[in-house]
């Protein structure tokens, strides 16, 4: 694997595979000192043109966790001000020998169109509506842990709320919960569901009633309202009284059902209960098994040794040829 772009791109046995190496960075994270050597010597670069809290910090945290130099490249104070294209902002830090770029963009496909520019592996930390495969992998390892389900969901029910459209969490979690045997409902009115939704393979129904109390797993996404152009929903009001989580509908769900949601959360939006009150809500639960989802997604990539993974994540140093650098 020398990126990873979309979640389309793995298979369910890849997809287990880095859950599997999750295993072993959580176990890492538990460590009262929770770092080890396997990417010394490698740099990542995390490119972040869109804002971003969890994930950006959670990338960052990963690559130190591995050793790996980290280079936050603040666009805002950058020569993309003054006016240079993306193509030139990457061959110029490509140029410094970079191994990775964590990218983060508002323009769907801007990462495919930077591997295309530099020799380092390319992370897709969101792109537009697209994609963001660290996210499903983070979901479904929260699933996994969290429901005893290692290495398939078969028979799962997974019913997805919200912002459909705008949402490139949807659009990847519906890959990997389906790869893995999941069955998915979107729940959303018709002006928040893409116009290709036919094609999905979900179900789809518009009241959040007919799915709460027979879900193993309630997704609420956020309104994306910077995404918006139009008003897609009446009111927000409207919104929260028709999909939101409301102390009323939680009780219906099922003693062992989890409440996600990947944050950032707009409360009183879609969820108008203390998640902290919620037995299933795993919300801080996926925000750390984030940090070690990408640990392994980055030692997939840079820790190449021949030597198995966890010899390797157990402390033996990287005897690694340096990568030549363009
Ligand atoms: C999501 C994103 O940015 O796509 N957040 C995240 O990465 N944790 C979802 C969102 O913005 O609503």
């Amino acid at each position: 694997m020398k990126h990873l772009i979309d979640i389309g791109d793995l298979s369910a046995a890849q997809i287990v595979h880095l859950l599997d190496l999750t295993d072993h960075m959580v176990e890492i994270n538990q460590r009262p000192m929770p770092k080890v050597p396997a990417l010394r010597g490698k740099t990542v670069v995390n490119l972040f043109f869109e804002d971003s809290t969890r994930t950006r910090t959670s990338f960052d945290t990963a690559a130190r966790r591995l050793s790996a130099d980290v280079m936050n490249f603040a666009v805002s104070s950058s020569s993309v001000n003054k006016g240079e294209s993306l193509r030139d902002t990457i061959e110029t830090i490509t140029a410094m020998g970079v191994d990775a770029f964590v990218v983060r963009h508002s323009s769907s496909g801007a990462p495919q169109q930077i591997t295309k520019w530099t020799t380092a592996s390319i992370v897709n930390a969101g792109d537009g509506w697209h994609q963001h495969p660290t996210q499903a992998l983070l979901d479904c390892y929260t699933i996994r842990t969290n429901l005893a389900r290692p290495q398939s969901f078969d028979g799962l029910q997974i019913g997805i709320v919200g912002d459909i459209t705008h949402s490139r969490v949807a659009r990847s979690n519906v890959q990997a919960f389906n790869a893995l045997g999941a069955h998915v409902t979107l729940v959303a009115p018709p002006t928040l569901l893409p116009p290709g939704v036919s094609g999905w393979p979900v179900s789809v129904c518009h009241r959040i009633d007919d799915i709460i109390s027979t879900v193993d797993v309630l997704y609420l996404l956020r309104m994306q309202r910077e995404r918006m152009v139009d008003a897609l929903v009446p009111s927000l009001r409207e919104y929260s009284a028709m999909y939101g989580l409301t102390p009323q509908r939680a009780k219906r769900l099922q003693q062992h059902a989890l409440v996600m949601h990947p944050g950032p959360m707009n409360r009183g939006v879609e969820i108008s209960v203390d998640p902290s009150e919620l037995p299933g809500s795993t919300i801080l639960n996926q925000v750390a098994n984030g940090v070690a989802v990408r640990m392994a997604v980055l030692f997939e990539l840079l820790g190449s040794s021949p030597d198995p993974a966890r010899d390797q994540l157990e402390g033996a140093t990287n005897k690694q040829e340096p990568r030549a650098h363009q």
